[in-house]
C-alpha cells in the first residue's frame, strides 16, 4: 500500500474508533490499539508532510499557539433566543405563533386554533434540552471543517477553529455532506471534565471556575489549543447556518441528517402537540436533567416544520419560532441545625452550615458555606431557622436567606467565635474576617500537613486526613520536619495502625525527601504560593539557599509573581519563621535543591517553535523533540510561518525547502545539543 493510502487508512480508521468512543459511547478499540494506530499516523504524518491535512485526527492534540483570533463576519447573523420562566409567557408564545400562522391564508386557509385543546395534529413542536454552554457555528466546506466562530455581537465573530478541532466528539472530515455546510450548537464541558479541571486547579493554587460556562468560555479564549485539547469540551449541535443544499424540511429531518454524518445533535429531543402536552414534557425533562452529566439550564422549544419558521419570521434578536423556557436556580427551604467555625490552612475560620438533609438539583445537600459573619450579620441567618438553600451550576450550595415567616423566636443568632475552637487562643478579626493567628494552633497544623503529605505535594501514600488527625493529636507531629522523626514503634502506638501500614509509612515518608524544592515549596502553605508559583520558583532558584537570599524585589520579577505575592514570600521566609522551617527540613535529609538540573534552562527556547525532519546523527527524532520541549520549545509536525526554527538532519525533503523558502532558520543537532550544554541563566 502506498503511504498516502496508508495514511487516509489510519485517518479513516481513528476517526471511526472516535465516534464510536465520543459520540456513540460504545467503544470498538481498546486504548493501548488506538494509542497505536495514533501513533503510527503521527509518524508517517511527520515522516510526509506533503500530506498534511489540517483536519487529521492528530490535530486533537493541539497545535501552536496563535498571536490572536482572527474575527470574521457571520454569513447568517446568530440570533439568541427569548426567555420564559412560567406557564403563562409559554402559553402566550403558543397563542401568538397559532395567531402568526392562523392569519397567513395561502398556508392555512382555515382560521384555526393551533395549541389550544383543538390543536392542529401536524404542527410539532421540537423541544431539546437547553445546553448550557458556549454557542459556536461551524463551516465545513466539501466535507473539511474550516471555520468556527463564536456568536460575538451576532454579526461577526471570532474565529476559534484551532480550539475546536480538539474536540473529540466532532467529525473534522464529513463523507456526503453539502458542498457547504453551517451548524450552530454550543460546545460545553461535561460534568465529570468540569469536576476533574477544577480539582486540578484547586491543588496548583489556581483559582476555581465558578461553572462548567466559565470554564468553557474560559477555555476558548485560551489561544493556546492546547489547553482546550487538555480540557475535553464537548459540542452539540442545535440548528443550521447556511447549507448549500437543504438537509430536510424539518428541524427534526435535519437533525437525523446531521446525525447521519456523525455530527453530535442535542441529546433527548421530543416532539409535542400544544402547550399542555410541552409543559408536561418539560417537567419531565425537569425530573431527568441532573442525571444527564452535562449542565442544562432549560429547554429549547421550536416549531419544527422550516415552512412555518419561515413564515413566523425573526425579530431583530431572536427567531418568533422558538422561545427558551429556562430553569430557575434550584432553592429547596431546609432547616439550619448548627454552624461550626473550621479553621483552615492558613489560619482563616470559616462558618459551614449544617441543615436537615435536603434534595437539591439531584444531590442530597447537607451542608453549605455562609462565607463570612458579615454575610451571616446581613442577610441574619439563626440556628433554628428555616433557610432557603440553592444550587445554581455552583459547586457549594449556598444558604440565600432565611424564611422569615417560619420564624418561632426559638432560633438563636449566630455569633462570631472570639477564641479559635481548636486552641482555644484569643483570634483577630480583619474586616469581615476571622483569623487564628496561633502558630501551633492543632487544626491549622492537620490542615497544613494534610496539604503537605497530598498528591501534587510532597505524595506520601497512606497519610491522610484522618492519620495525620491522630498523628498531631497524639503530640508527636507539631512541624513539617517531624514527620522525618516518626518512627514503626510510635506509630504502632496509635489506634488501628498495625506493623505493615505502620512500616510502609516509614518507608513514604522516607522516599518523600527526594521530591524536591518546587513540591515542597506548594506544600509548606505560603500565602499565595501554590503549584505554579513553587515550580517558578525552583526553576529560578537552584535551592532554599538561593531563596533565601533573594529579595523581594527579585521576587516580583519572576513571570506571574505580582507585588502582593513577592511582599507575602518574603514575609513568610522572614519573619514568619520560614527560614526556621526550611532549615529544619534540611536538617531532617529532606532534599531542598531543584530537582531538575536542567530546569534554570528551561526557557532557553521559550519563544521557540520547532519542527524537527530527517535522520539526526545521534538523537532519535522522539527523543530531540522531548528534549526541545525541556528547554522551552513548542514543537510541531509541519514548517508554517510560525515556525521558528527547522531542526534538520540527512534526507531531509520537503519540509527543507518549504523552511527555506520561507526564510526559516534551518538549524542542526549540534545546535540543540549545544543548548542543552549551556544554560541560559
Ligand atoms: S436553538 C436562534 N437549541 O442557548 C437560536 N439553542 O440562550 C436557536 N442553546 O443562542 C438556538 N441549547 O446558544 C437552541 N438545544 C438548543 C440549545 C440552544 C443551548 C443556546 C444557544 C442559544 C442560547 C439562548
Amino acid at each position: 500500500m502506498d503511504v498516502e493510502a496508508k495514511i487516509s487508512e489510519l485517518r479513516s480508521k481513528i476517526r471511526e474508533a472516535d465516534h464510536a468512543y465520543y459520540v456513540d459511547a460504545n467503544p470498538v478499540l481498546g486504548d493501548a490499539a488506538y494509542d497505536r494506530l495514533l501513533s503510527e499516523l503521527v509518524d508517517l504524518e511527520r515522516q510526509y508532510p506533503e500530506f498534511f491535512d489540517p483536519n487529521s485526527p492528530t490535530v486533537r492534540v493541539g497545535g501552536a499557539p496563535l498571536d490572536a483570533f482572527a474575527s470574521q463576519a457571520h454569513e447568517r447573523p446568530m440570533l439568541s433566543l427569548d426567555n420564559t420562566y412560567d406557564h403563562d409567557d409559554l402559553q402566550e408564545w403558543f397563542d401568538r405563533v397559532a395567531r402568526s400562522i392562523g392569519s397567513e391564508p395561502s398556508v392555512h386557509p382555515e382560521p384555526h386554533s393551533l395549541f389550544g385543546d383543538q390543536a392542529v395534529p401536524d404542527v410539532l413542536v421540537a423541544l431539546e434540552p437547553k445546553v448550557d454552554g458556549v454557542a459556536v457555528s461551524l463551516r465545513w466546506e466539501r466535507g473539511k471543517l474550516v471555520l468556527a466562530l463564536t456568536r460575538g455581537d451576532g454579526v461577526r465573530g471570532d474565529d476559534i477553529v484551532q480550539q475546536v478541532r480538539t474536540i473529540r466528539n466532532l467529525p473534522l472530515v464529513l463523507s456526503s455532506a453539502p458542498e457547504v455546510l453551517e451548524v450552530r450548537g454550543e460546545i460545553f464541558m461535561d460534568d465529570a471534565s468540569f469536576a476533574h479541571l477544577n480539582a486540578t486547579r484547586e491543588s496548583a493554587g489556581l483559582p476555581l471556575f465558578a461553572n462548567a460556562r466559565n470554564a468553557t468560555a474560559g477555555t476558548l479564549k485560551s489561544l493556546d489549543p492546547s489547553v482546550a485539547a487538555e480540557r475535553q469540551l464537548r459540542f452539540v449541535a442545535h440548528g443550521l447556518g447556511v447549507v448549500s443544499t437543504e438537509l430536510g424540511s424539518s428541524w427534526s429531518d435535519s437533525r437525523c441528517r446531521l446525525e447521519a454524518f456523525g455530527i453530535p445533535v442535542n441529546g433527548p429531543s421530543v416532539l409535542v402537540r400544544g402547550a399542555s402536552e410541552a409543559v408536561s414534557e418539560i417537567g419531565r425533562f425537569d425530573q431527568l436533567r441532573h442525571t444527564l452529566g452535562y449542565p442544562t439550564d432549560g429547554v429549547v422549544l421550536r416549531i419544527d416544520d422550516f415552512a412555518l419558521q419561515d413564515q413566523l419570521g425573526l425579530t431583530s434578536r431572536a427567531p418568533r419560532w422558538a422561545i427558551a423556557w429556562k430553569f430557575a436556580a434550584e432553592q429547596a427551604p431546609t432547616r439550619l441545625l448548627d454552624v461550626e467555625w473550621q479553621v483552615g490552612k492558613g489560619g482563616t475560620l470559616t462558618p459551614r452550615a449544617t441543615m436537615a438533609p435536603v434534595f437539591l438539583a439531584g444531590t442530597t445537600v447537607q451542608h453549605a458555606s455562609l462565607h463570612n459573619i458579615e454575610e451571616i450579620e446581613r442577610k441574619d441567618i439563626r440556628i433554628g431557622d428555616t433557610v432557603l438553600v440553592e444550587k445554581a451550576g455552583e459547586i457549594i450550595p449556598q444558604v440565600v436567606q432565611p424564611i422569615l415567616a417560619e420564624r418561632t423566636g426559638l432560633e438563636r443568632p449566630i455569633v462570631a467565635p472570639e477564641v479559635c475552637p481548636s486552641c482555644g487562643q484569643p483570634l483577630v478579626r480583619v474586616g469581615p474576617k476571622i483569623y487564628c493567628i496561633n502558630p501551633s494552633c492543632p487544626a491549622q497544623i492537620r490542615e497544613k500537613l494534610a496539604w503537605f503529605a497530598g498528591r501534587d505535594q510532597m505524595d506520601i501514600s497512606g497519610l491522610g486526613d484522618k492519620l495525620v488527625a491522630q498523628l498531631v493529636d497524639a503530640g508527636l507531629v507539631n512541624t513539617f520536619a517531624d514527620l522525618w522523626r516518626l518512627d514503626v514503634q510510635s506509630l504502632m502506638g496509635l489506634e488501628k495502625v498495625a506493623e505493615k501500614s505502620a512500616t510502609s509509612l516509614i518507608e513514604a515518608i522516607d522516599q518523600a525527601r527526594g521530591q524536591g524544592l518546587a513540591r515542597v515549596l506548594s506544600g509548606l502553605g505560603i500565602p499565595q504560593v501554590g503549584v505554579v508559583a513553587a515550580r517558578t520558583l525552583a526553576e529560578h532558584f537552584d535551592d532554599h539557599h538561593q531563596l533565601l537570599a533573594a529579595s523581594a524585589v527579585d521576587f516580583e520579577a519572576l513571570p506571574d509573581f505580582g507585588e502582593i505575592t513577592a511582599q507575602l514570600l518574603w514575609r513568610w521566609l522572614h519573619k514568619q519563621g520560614g527560614e526556621t522551617v526550611l532549615s529544619d527540613l534540611a536538617e531532617m535529609g529532606v532534599d531542598l535543591r531543584s530537582v531538575r538540573a536542567e530546569s534554570s534552562q528551561l526557557q532557553s527556547l521559550a519563544d521557540c517553535v520547532v519542527v524537527v525532519t530527517g535522520t539526526l546523527p545521534t538523537l532519535g527524532r522522539k527523543d530531540a523533540e522531548a528534549r526541545l520541549r525541556e528547554l522551552g520549545a513548542t514543537v510541531t509536525g509541519s514548517v508554517s510561518a510560525k515556525t521558528t526554527h527547522l531542526l534538520a538532519g540527512e534526507k531531509a525533503g520537503s519540509k527543507l525547502t518549504k523552511a527555506q523558502s520561507l526564510g526559516v532558520q534551518v538549524v542542526n543537532e549540534a545546535w540543540l545539543l549545544a543548548h542543552l550544554d549551556t544554560p541560559s541563566e
